[in-house]
């Protein structure tokens, strides 16, 4: 899988301090009190497991699952939820935990339902963040990492379902995807 990227942008050593950092900042945030992890299927689920571990502060975790409408994957389009959380969030301290954040359509639909919810406090904490892509403005409290305009995959990230288990992170060489 290596073979079909063109660089290699973080290592699996850079990725896991990062975390370690990211992890830190929250749990020096919401010391005393305890969170509710809400994951983004399927591709954050690699990062919550280490951002989880690395917690010093208790954590709920529950899951949410987007289906696309998009008539072009490279277009953004409508999403809904097809697996809500099983959990009542109100009163809690919840992070939504993704894996990119890119237009931030997804992430605007998303903050719109769980705000609804009644949360005690509401934050996005994402793996990657395309921020030269956004066409909405959202709230990112917490990023790993920035990275350019460039379509990438690994530690989670995929392309049609594959390179989610890269333990790092890559741009995909364009011919990959490209005629498809
Ligand atoms: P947004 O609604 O445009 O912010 O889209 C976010 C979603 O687009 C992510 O959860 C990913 O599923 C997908 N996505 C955006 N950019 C990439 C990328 O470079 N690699 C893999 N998936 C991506």
């Amino acid at each position: 899988m290596l073979e079909d990227l063109e660089r290699v942008l973080f290592t699996e050593d850079q990725i896991h301090q990062r975390i370690r950092e990211v992890a830190d900042e929250i749990s020096r945030d919401y010391e005393g009190r305890e969170l509710m992890l809400i994951t983004v299927l399927k591709g954050a689920v690699f990062f919550l497991t280490h951002l989880a571990h690395a917690l010093q502060v208790p954590a709920r975790l529950d899951f949410l699952g987007i289906a696309s409408f998009s008539p072009g994957k490279a277009l953004p389009g409508v999403v809904r939820i097809s697996k809500d959380v099983d959990q009542d969030i109100q009163g809690m301290d919840v992070v939504v935990v993704e894996d990119i954040v890119d237009t931030g359509l997804t992430l605007r639909y998303l903050l719109n339902i769980l705000s609804g919810r009644q949360p005690n406090s509401l934050v996005v904490c994402t793996f990657l963040d395309k921020a030269t892509r956004r066409l909405v403005d959202i709230p990112v409290k917490y990023r790993c990492f920035e990275i350019p305009d460039r379509f990438v995959v690994g530690f989670g990230l995929d392309f049609d379902q594959r390179y989610r288990t890269l333990p790092c992170v890559g741009i995909l060489k364009s011919q990959i995807y490209q005629g498809r």
